[in-house]
């Protein structure tokens, strides 16, 4: 027997037909490919499978659902009818020929505006995601009615089914436990989700501009120094340099001519070799490039998914000059053994701090442990100006050095005297007081996005097929962008299905770095070399909205959209499919 799926009827059902039918959408190809289920709603050509799949239930002697009736034909007959009325609600989840679960909405028959609700899952699909899909899915049938809370009804024995209506927010209520002997009655906890093109829709990231930082720009705009110099700058080098840990801090225009600064300050000549994480954002590299140096690739840490001191030992060759290291995504790399390394092999080492001012390592903050740290302040970073960046570093020989090659190479204390080719890599004094907004708030700044990332972590740590970077005790983060690895086989879809799911629910994403080692500039000719973390990092991450005013509701609706997609696909393996 084939099924056939129901035409749409409401934006929710369009919206879920669209989801596993529409033959022009990537999620068919998956649900066809590895005959994962689907939902139908139960017609009179189901009939005889369904009372068969009820039957075997009643065989079963399993009770993890309700129904007012018993499962012999003439009453399966009857609930088809119901359906076909088209009052109540019966849905079942398939596969192929088989009825994996069974869900029912009703009580519109009779009049009721909460209509009850009900599940069955076959035995042997248990604890697959299957009964959470089928809750979800009826929620959505439900709220496309206009219902507003839904009742169910659950054999106070079954502690299995209890744990799963709880799980997904149904509230024991215990007043309308009267004569149903041996029933509850649970109130729905739920908001009933709205169509989808009504959400709000969630950015991945949101400057916060909310204290001073208006008022000092409007200073500095009224002061009329709104250029290269000004107090706002003085004042952001040196509370930045304070709140790095760092001897100097200059501002620059923008995180890659920070990099850019740092290695012409290092000296990177043509032929030079600098070596490199592959999974970053491109710009760590292009700075070689500008150099006229070579970037040499390395694979990443496992767990701090940054550069390795075996990493960089094991690339080191007569040209190596020195190797920048990526805190990637706020995580600080292990910095001791990468520095005893660098002393060894007389290299220098830069930190590309863009994604992680502020985070510590072993109580030092990033940025002030190799020979020179560097910013971005990108209107995605933790601290931004729009655009903007800065350089960290300790040595006072390097000072006068810096800044001459920050404003065209000129002597500062010879005006339109230029001793060396120099760069416009200055930053404003406009730009500067926004980050003195942002940095007089960088505790509250973190702290909130501390708690967004504990919130990622709870709500996603245990859904079957995502992974997330593990935590360790020698370093603080600093809380960019949130990233969780998808696995395919387990989730059920990849992570561009996923990214296209969540896009369909007005939330926006992005896919972890390309690594750079596969990208054109930097592809060598033949077969690419093999980083088996930076290319599983590539193909699986992807980062979620993070930024201070998200709320706890709008983590909780990603979150749930995530789960939803993958239970939605009943996670099976890839090689079972
Ligand atoms: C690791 C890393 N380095 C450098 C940069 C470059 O910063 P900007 O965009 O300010 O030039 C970024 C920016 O996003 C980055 O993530």
């Amino acid at each position: 027997m084939r099924f056939h799926p129901e035409p749409a009827t409401s934006p929710s059902t369009i919206w879920h037909n669209a989801k596993y039918y529409h033959p022009s959408h990537p999620m068919l190809h998956i649900a066809n490919r590895s005959d994962r289920f689907r939902f139908v709603r139960l017609s009179v050509e189901h009939q005889s499978t369904f009372a068969r799949f009820l039957a075997a239930l009643d065989a079963n002697g399993d009770a993890e659902f309700f129904h007012p009736h018993g499962f012999d034909e003439d009453s399966s007959l009857e609930i088809v009818n119901r359906s076909l009325r088209g009052v109540d609600e019966y849905w079942l989840a398939v596969a192929g020929e088989d009825i994996l679960a069974y869900g029912m909405l009703r009580g519109w028959d009779e009049g009721y505006d909460v209509p009850s609700l009900g599940l069955a899952v076959a035995p042997d699909h248990r604890g697959r995601g299957l009964a959470r899909a089928m809750i979800l899915h009826l929620h959505d049938r439900a709220a496309s009615r206009g219902a507003i809370r839904i009742r169910l009804k659950v054999d106070r024995r079954n502690l299995s089914a209890l744990r799963i209506y709880e799980a997904q927010g149904y509230r024991l209520d215990d007043h309308s436990a009267t004569e149903l002997i041996g029933f509850f009655e649970l109130a729905a906890g739920h908001h009933m989700s709205t169509p989808d093109h009504e959400l709000p829709f969630i950015p991945v990231a949101s400057p916060d501009l909310s204290g001073n930082e208006e008022r000092y720009v409007v200073e500095a705009v009224r002061s009329s120094w709104i250029s290269s110099s000004g107090a706002f700058l003085d004042r952001f080098e040196a509370e930045f340099a304070a709140a790095s840990d760092s001897r100097y801090a200059l501002g620059v225009s923008n995180g890659t001519t920070a990099l850019h600064l740092v290695l012409v300050g290092m000296n990177v000549q043509p032929g030079d070799e600098v070596i490199v994480p592959s999974m970053t954002y491109i710009a760590t590299a292009n700075a070689i490039r500008y150099c006229g140096g070579t970037p040499v690739f390395v694979d990443v840490d496992p767990n701090t998914w940054c550069i390795t001191a075996a990493a960089i030992e094991a690339a080191i060759t007569p040209r190596t000059r020195g190797a920048i290291v990526v805190h990637l995504l706020g995580q600080p790399a292990d910095m001791d053994p990468i520095m005893k390394v660098a002393s060894t092999h007389g290299l220098w080492i830069v930190e590309d701090a863009a994604e992680a001012p502020l985070a510590t390592y072993k109580g030092r903050t990033v940025g002030s442990i190799g020979h020179a740290g560097t910013f971005s302040f990108y209107g995605n970073k933790l601290l931004t100006s729009g655009e903007g960046g800065a350089i960290t570093f300790q040595d006072p020989h390097m000072e006068r050095r810096y800044r001459m090659l920050r404003g065209q190479g000129m002597d500062p204390d010879r005006r339109y005297y230029f001793p060396i080719i120099g760069f416009n890599y200055r930053m404003t004094n406009v730009a500067a007081a926004i980050l003195c907004g942002q940095i007089e708030r960088r505790t509250a700044i973190l702290e909130r996005r501390r708690r967004i990332w504990g919130r990622y972590v709870k709500n996603l740590s245990r859904v079957p097929g995502i992974t997330l970077r593990t935590e360790n005790d020698w370093s603080k983060t600093s809380p960019w962008l949130f990233v969780c690895l998808v696995d395919e086989c387990t989730f059920g879809v990849g992570r561009d299905q996923l990214a296209i799911s969540l896009h369909e629910q007005r939330i926006e994403t992005r896919p972890m770095f390309v690594p750079l080692h596969s990208l054109p500039p930097y592809r060598q000719a033949g077969p690419l070399p093999h980083l088996p973390v930076t290319d599983a990092l590539g193909t699986s991450g992807i980062m979620l909205p993070t930024y201070t005013t998200l709320t706890d509701h709008d983590i909780d609706r990603i979150c749930n959209a995530i789960t939803r997609t993958g239970a939605g696909q009943l996670g099976r393996s890839c090689g079972a499919a």
